[in-house]
């Protein structure tokens, strides 16, 4: 049995703050983690009084958050990050899909999965909901970085039968062969579970979709993924390509691929009915805010969504997405929701704590494991410890309140603060 003592300043929102809930600020706080579970949570002194002879990892120095959930990012995309200028059919077709082309060379996926699983970690990221490769040597790679390095990742082979490169395309009966044989070397595996993961409908033709339907039935706690309502050019040419469909969400939902297991990225674009339709099914939606930023998409509304009861969580959606910080994504959530003017959602510190934390845990199905550091969750944590005298040192050092310091860690905090990284129990970085 491994068995430490944290004492740490922690901030976590285990309560939604959209639904009443607020920041959990403890300045002095113990947490008694037994083999990578919180079992204890009280005032330092207290715990330490309980539990004399433990071991002591004194974090004082920083601040201490729940492990970070990215609930859309692609592996392939680690190196077409940063292509600006263009909008999503035409930055696919010029820069991510060559570059996924690449990955069917199993020597090369091997080390993009090395790099983007640093890239996860760095920016403290401790669990993500993966899009993977068209090549299931490929996915294998990730499961098997991702596995090594401890990661909770939840990935599958992405599937497509048109539009695409052809090196990329796949018939309906490969595409459930193949998902099956990854689910069943991978799924459930320790902190790994597989998705079915179409492209998008706009490549993904319904003998695909249906394919994907059977697996995501087959592969009993599955997760289904895809994009949705990104890009007005996108969502035009999806309702010519399915004419008997309501909507784009009716693409999926058709199928039986809209549940509470279904995490849909980017709708920007979406209709009443659809939002109806997410929320009545309980999916969540990705919110990606430097890719939609970055590709020209639209502002999401984060409105629209509460106002219909749909799920959000956060997306780094890399290599549309400009980083794997979520710190950066909160923080320009926050933007869009103010260039938004009255439309917007006023977002606050712990509104952006929550999105990047225990929302995505909820997306995921994760959250009585993760998202939050409650007693009975797994130690999964970040902690934010700046240089001396780095802007974000100098601002936290300043802070007028919990509140006020955790705008600071969204405002200014990359990867170089993340000082330390666990995922139940262990450290991953620092
Ligand atoms: N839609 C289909 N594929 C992609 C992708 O790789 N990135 C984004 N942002 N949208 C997509
Ligand atoms: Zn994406």
């Amino acid at each position: 049995m491994t068995t430490f003592l944290v004492r740490a300043r922690v901030l976590d929102t285990p309560d939604d703050p959209g639904a009443g809930g607020g920041l959990r600020s403890d300045d002095d706080c113990g947490l008694l983690v037994v083999d990578g579970v919180i079992t204890a949570r009280a005032a330092y002194a207290e715990v330490r009084a309980a539990h004399p002879d433990v071991h002591a990892v004194d974090l004082r120095e920083g601040v201490l958050l729940p492990g970070l959930v990215d609930t859309h990012v692609h592996y392939p995309q680690v190196r077409a990050i940063g292509a600006l200028g263009m909008p999503l059919l035409e930055w696919l077709e010029r820069c991510a899909l060559p570059e996924e082309c690449r990955l069917a060379d199993t020597a090369y996926a091997t080390a993009v999965a090395e790099e983007f699983v640093f890239g996860l970690v760095s920016a403290g990221t401790t669990t993500a909901l993966v899009f993977g490769s068209h090549f299931a040597s490929a996915v294998d790679a990730l499961f098997t970085e991702a596995e090594r390095v401890g990661l909770r990742v939840t990935c599958g082979l992405v599937v497509s039968d048109r539009e695409l490169p052809t090196d990329l395309l796949t018939t309906p009966e490969r595409a459930l062969a193949e998902s099956l044989a990854l689910a069943s070397r991978w799924h459930g595996r320790g902190r790994l579970r597989y998705a079915v993961t179409p492209r998008f409908s706009l490549s993904a033709g319904d003998e695909v979709l249906a394919a994907c339907a059977t697996a995501h039935h087959e592969v009993t706690g599955s997760w289904f993924t895809s994009h949705v309502n990104e890009n007005p050019a996108e969502v035009a040419y999806v309702a010519e390509l399915f004419p008997a469909r309501a909507h784009y969400v009716d693409t999926y939902d058709a199928h039986g691929l809209v549940g509470p297991r279904s995490v849909l990225a980017h709708n920007v674009h979406p209709t009443d009915d659809e939002l109806r339709v997410l929320a009545s099914r309980g999916a969540s939606i990705a919110n990606c805010p430097t890719s939609n930023a970055a590709l020209g998409s639209g502002l999401f509304s984060q409105r629209r969504h509460d106002d219909f009861g749909v799920r959000v969580a956060l997306g780094s959606d890399v290599g549309a997405g400009t980083g794997f910080s979520l710190f950066k994504e909160g923080l320009q959530a926050y933007f869009h929701q103010r260039l938004l003017g009255p439309d917007g959602v006023p977002l606050s510190p712990a509104d952006l704590l929550h999105l990047a934390t225990r929302a995505g845990a909820l997306a995921l199905g994760l959250a009585d494991e993760v998202g939050d550091l409650s007693v009975g969750k797994q130690f999964d944590a970040v902690l934010v410890r700046p240089h001396a005298d780095d802007p974000l040192d100098v601002c936290l050092r300043h802070a007028a309140s919990p509140d006020d310091a955790l705008a600071k860690i969204f405002a200014l905090g990359g990867d170089s603060d993340v000082a330390g990284v666990w995922v139940g129990g262990t450290r991953v970085k620092g």
